[in-house]
């Protein structure tokens, strides 16, 4: 039995974290100020299925409560991991209050680390980024995939690998981006046990069905209960998709595996196989649900990435790791028919 902080462990990728911890007998602490909808309802829902559970509900910005959460839950013994998926989510969020992204993502990943290193230092811990922090990635070309009705890179067969320069855009990428490089850092400086996930687009049950953040779940509600759905851009859109149980195998080989390398970044994803554009994938949800969408095309947003699918090459060589859920299963289990 492990002993195990996850902040943000209300949310929906936290929540079937805690899940799949509490169900191997781990004693979990979830931080979380369920701030975002449908927290404090998956929250509950945890509480019901009994376990080691523990709860220290407020903000990771401010640093004496994130403090006083793990001084008490280090007081007998260190934690042995720590998860810190707590975030602003929002790219549009982060730039209509880009001081409030900075502090959550920023500050708040800041003092995360900082308690780690001063309660647990031993404590293996995960950052949750985000493959914004790869830019815009205007300089890449992409074609029409003969393989779907989506785009692919060109000459990019596998995808943007973690070698692919640091260049984050948007509030929100910088954001998350300078909460990555405090964990990256504390490896180095403070020889702690951290890893970097760079996740493209996760999608699974539970996850909060709004338009702004988490696309693949509001569509699934848009198209079943008949919603105005705003396409922005032609459709066409690609990303690689990673349904959260494979996610949250991977979390588990992380903290269960041997040490990382000092400063271990990784990118996470469906990679080539899951990619979809967005007409694919409403196109999917209509045919499972037998509704027809009712959708309207906008003009596309400043920031976001035309095309985006995930080499894991160097995740699978480090923990033997592969996504196994396809589009087609992982929809299918989003709406609640497998
Ligand atoms: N879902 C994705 O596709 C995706 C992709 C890349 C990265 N990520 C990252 O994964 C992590 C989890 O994302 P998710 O999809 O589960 O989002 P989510 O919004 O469902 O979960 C985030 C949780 O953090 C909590 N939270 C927000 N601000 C907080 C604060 N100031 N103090 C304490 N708790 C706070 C929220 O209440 C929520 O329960 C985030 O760090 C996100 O940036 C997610």
């Amino acid at each position: 039995m492990s002993r195990i902080m996850v902040t943000g462990g209300a949310g929906f990728i936290g929540t079937t974290l805690v899940r799949a911890l509490l169900a191997r007998g781990d004693e979990v602490v979830v931080i979380d100020d369920l701030s975002r909808p449908g927290s404090t309802e998956r929250l509950d829902a945890t509480r019901q299925l009994g376990g080691a559970l523990h709860t220290e509900i407020g903000d990771i910005v401010d640093g004496d409560f994130v403090r006083a959460a793990f001084g008490r839950h280090c007081e007998a013994a260190p934690l042995d991991a720590v998860y810190h998926l707590a975030a602003q989510v929002a790219v549009t969020w982060s730039m209509e209050d880009p001081a409030r992204d900075f502090a959550v993502n920023a500050l708040g990943s800041f003092h995360v680390i900082e308690a780690a290193r001063r309660f647990c230092p031993k404590a293996r811990c995960l950052y949750m980024s985000s493959n914004k922090v790869y830019g815009g990635l205007e300089d890449l070309g992409f074609e029409p995939d003969p393989a779907g009705d989506r785009l692919r890179l060109i000459g990019m067969p596998e995808g943007i690998g973690n070698d692919r320069p640091f260049d984050p855009q948007t509030p929100y990428g910088v954001s998350k981006g300078t909460g990555e490089a405090y964990f990256r850092d504390a490896a180095r400086t403070w020889g702690m046990e951290t890893v970097v996930l760079r996740a493209s687009c996760i999608y699974g049950p539970r996850q909060s069905q709004q338009e702004d953040q988490g696309w693949v779940a509001w569509f699934g509600k848009a198209v079943t209960e008949g919603l105005p759905l705003r396409i922005f851009g032609d459709g066409k859109t690609t990303r690689d998709m990673l349904f959260v149980d494979d996610l949250v195998d991977l979390y588990l080989r992380i903290v269960d595996g041997p040490a990382p390398t000092v400063g271990c970044t990784l990118n996470v994803g469906g990679s080539a196989a899951s990619s979809r554009s967005l007409l694919e994938v409403v196109r999917a949800l209509e045919r499972l649900s037998g509704k027809t969408a009712n959708m309207s095309f906008l003009d596309e947003r400043s920031g976001d990435q035309k095309v985006f699918v995930t080499d894991v090459s160097a995740t699978t060589a480090a923990y033997g790791w592969a996504p196994t859920t396809g589009p087609e299963v992982g929809l299918k289990r989003l709406l609640g028919i497998d």
